[in-house]
């Protein structure tokens, strides 16, 4: 799905209490629900968000109080009750013990105000509370679980309660200990932030410009992509960091400055300027002493985190759906720099979608290096008065896009051009026209447009769809030029020959691409739906319609009345899905795609053995298997009833050990799980398919 770019027209506005659920109110909620999940995928899967933290807070905040107001509406899929995006492929999944929690935030003195008297009234108290102030380090939170003093478990947060298993990257940290002092508990759980500092980050964008990589967009991106990478050994190469902010299993510590200073003492990283101070007047002396030193500082922060020192008192002040009541992160102001606005360049998306880009003078804003902006679309250049030449008021807000604020005229010499919107596509030169009642401008000339053709690849062949992997955005612009691939449908009709005729390939790569666009044929029918880019169909949608539908056929056929009885599914996103299956192009494409002999049915879920061993069980493989591949190995347990996993945890039933298995073979060992050699898996297996 596209974000549809909520306006505050259509999103923020309107009184919460006075409105009865109308259908115009559903459909806000709905809108809010998709753009916030879309929006979460973008920040914790992909790390590359496309709205700034402040207005996804805005759009979480409406959300919430239409909910309140409605309770009717709400809805336990809502993101209001989840923290964070759902767990990627390609990492095992850990539940946390103890749910992992996010942070109700403050934007000013009053927020912060409010919400120590809260605090203070749920605690019956008229004194002054003692709270810990930190900074918010802009990375990433991890929970660390030790047993007997070893480190046997990291996760990520994932959606508060399941994390992906990166404890296999997390052990290549240096800051981070394997082992424990001897007389720390049994079973303790450390949680705190991984995170890559400022002068880290520069060097590291430097080495990747070297190698024509692209650049991380900021220090927490960069740490989050160094942490979920599937190689260790590359995690290893980054400079990650890890601070301490919270245990959970010590014994006789009363309060959270206590806690820190024990896992301090077990040699994990805290930082030191953390303070305890009494009442909220001390904190916002604090934050203010804070505004003034981040700039320095060796790391990115957005905040401070203020938390209720007595650990009885957070007990008792407990937790409300995500958000602890005891602890508030108080969010820094944007920082701000003045830069010329060189020129406007526009950027044609996979929708069509004609969108103006800033091209900046390089500034540095709080130790990023901005150069481009998002202008989002011609009206707000208009409005903004925005004039190519400009200095300009350039903002980012620790995170994500940066945006231009506003010109500043006084510095204008005359010199200034103003900036006319193409009404031509400038990739394929079709007409560029602009809807009534829309603020795009879009491109008429759907995937005959080149640029349109390569962002409509580069969704197609994305982890979540069909996941091709060796075809990025680059291979995607030469394909498309080569004039290959017309239709996503003609990568399957690539061959060794054509690719070996350009610069690009060589033996190896063109076998690697082959055989990834190979693999994808045997996708799930809900992957390829999502592939497909249908306007508005995300990859929750694609579910939905597969298990619907079950076929591509039946969807094709489907009216927007069938699509509409699926509950979620309104009038706009049912009239993209008929507008899309009925058009030509669209059907030929389908065409070709069964043709080449994609999956175009669910996949039935065979039947499963009476009396296999592995029914309701999870196996996990580790070591080179010698008879069979590892993705076929799991493929047999799943038909055979069971589920294949990627860690050892407490549920997993088997462990499989082909050759040279290495920390999961010891850890299966240590958590008492039975273990077979594949010859032995090979005759169950053999025994259960009779
Ligand atoms: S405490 C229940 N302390 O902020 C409290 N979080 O918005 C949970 N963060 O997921 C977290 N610095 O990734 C805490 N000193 C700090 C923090 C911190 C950064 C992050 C953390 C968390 C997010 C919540």
């Amino acid at each position: 799905m596209e974000p549809t770019g909520l306006t505050e027209s259509t999103a923020l506005t309107g009184s919460v209490q006075a409105m009865e659920p109308t259908p115009e109110l559903r459909h806000e909620i709905d809108g809010l629900r998709r753009e916030l999940e879309e929006h979460n995928y973008r920040y914790h899967v992909l790390n590359q968000p496309t709205i700034s933290d402040a207005e996804y807070d805005r759009f979480f905040r409406r959300l919430q109080e239409l909910e309140l107001a409605h309770p009717e509406l709400d809805s336990p899929d809502s993101p209001t009750h989840r923290v964070g995006a759902p767990v990627q492929e390609g990492f095992g999944t850990l539940r946390h013990r103890v749910p992992m929690l996010s942070l109700a935030n403050a934007f000013n003195a009053d927020e912060l105000k409010a919400w120590d008297v809260r605090v203070r009234k749920l605690l019956g108290t008229t004194g002054e509370v003692t709270y810990s102030v930190e900074p918010k380090i802009d990375g990433l939170a991890i929970s660390l679980r030790f047993e007997a003093g070893r480190l046997i478990e990291a996760a990520t947060r994932g959606d508060g309660v399941t994390g992906e298993d990166v404890t296999s990257n997390i052990r290549t940290i240096k800051d981070i200990p394997w082992h424990l002092p001897p007389y720390c508990p049994e079973n303790i759980e450390v949680r705190g932030e991984v995170y890559i500092g400022k002068d880290d980050f520069r060097k590291l964008n430097q080495e990747r410009e070297q190698l024509g990589e692209p650049n991380f967009a900021n220090p927490r991106n960069a740490a989050a992509g160094s942490l979920r990478q599937l190689d260790p050994r590359i995690t290893a190469k980054r400079p990650l960091g890890f601070w301490a902010y919270g245990a959970i299993g010590l014994d006789g510590i009363t309060t959270h400055y206590g806690a820190l200073e024990a896992v301090g003492n077990m040699g994990f990283p805290v930082y030191p300027e953390v303070r305890l101070v009494t009442g909220i007047d001390a904190v916002e002396a604090l934050y203010q002493r804070y505004c003034e030193t981040r700039e320095a500082m060796p790391f990115e922060i957005d905040g401070i985190v203020i938390k209720v020192n007595s650990l009885a008192d957070q007990e008792r002040l407990g937790t409300v759906g995500r958000e602890p009541r005891w602890a508030i992160a108080y969010k820094f102001p944007a920082i701000q720099e003045n830069t010329r606005l060189e020129d406007i360049t526009v950027h044609v998306g996979r929708t069509g979608t004609i969108n103006p880009v800033a091209i900046l003078t390089p500034v540095n804003i709080g130790g990023v290096v901005v150069s481009r902006a998002t202008l989002h679309n011609e009206d707000e250049i208009v409005r903004k008065d925005l004039r190519i030449g400009d200095w300009v008021v350039v903002q980012r807000a620790g995170d994500v896009i940066p945006q231009v604020v506003k010109a500043i005229p006084e510095k204008r010499t005359g010199e200034e051009r103003l900036f006319q919107m193409p009404t031509t596509c400038p990739v394929c030169g079709a007409p560029a026209v602009r809807l009534e009642g829309e603020a795009a401008r879009y491109c008429t000339n759907g995937l005959q447009c080149p640029a349109q053709l390569v962002e409509s690849l580069r969704h197609f062949a994305s982890r979540r769809a069909m996941d091709i992997e060796w075809l990025g955005i680059k291979v995607a612009e030469i394909l498309v030029e080569a004039k290959l691939v017309k239709d996503v449908a003609d990568l399957y009709a690539l061959t060794k020959e054509q690719l070996l005729a350009l610069d690009r390939f060589g033996e190896k790569s063109a076998d690697n691409l082959l055989e990834a666009v190979e693999q994808s044929k045997s996708r799930s029918l809900d992957r390829l739906i999502f592939a497909l880019g249908i306007h508005e169909v995300g990859e929750v949608t694609a579910r939905l319609l597969a298990k619907e539908f079950r076929s591509m056929e039946c969807l094709a056929a489907a009216t927007c009345e069938a699509l509409q009885a699926i509950p979620s599914i309104g009038p706009s996103m049912s009239e993209s899905i008929v507008d899309f299956f009925a058009e030509e192009h669209n059907q030929k494409v389908l065409a070709k795609l069964k043709a080449a002999g994609l999956a175009m049915e669910l996949a039935e879920t065979p039947d499963v053995p009476p009396d296999s061993p592995f029914a309701g069980r999870e196996v996990v493989f580790t070591g080179k298997l010698e008879t069979m591949t590892r993705g076929e190995a799991q493929e047999l347990v799943e038909r055979l009833g069971g589920t294949a996993g990627s860690a050892v945890t407490r549920k997993t039933s088997l462990v499989v050990a082909g050759a040279d298995a290495g920390s999961k073979l010891d850890k299966a060992r240590k958590l008492e799980i039975p273990i077979m050699t594949e010859s032995e898996f090979a005759r169950w297996v053999a025994e259960a398919q009779g």
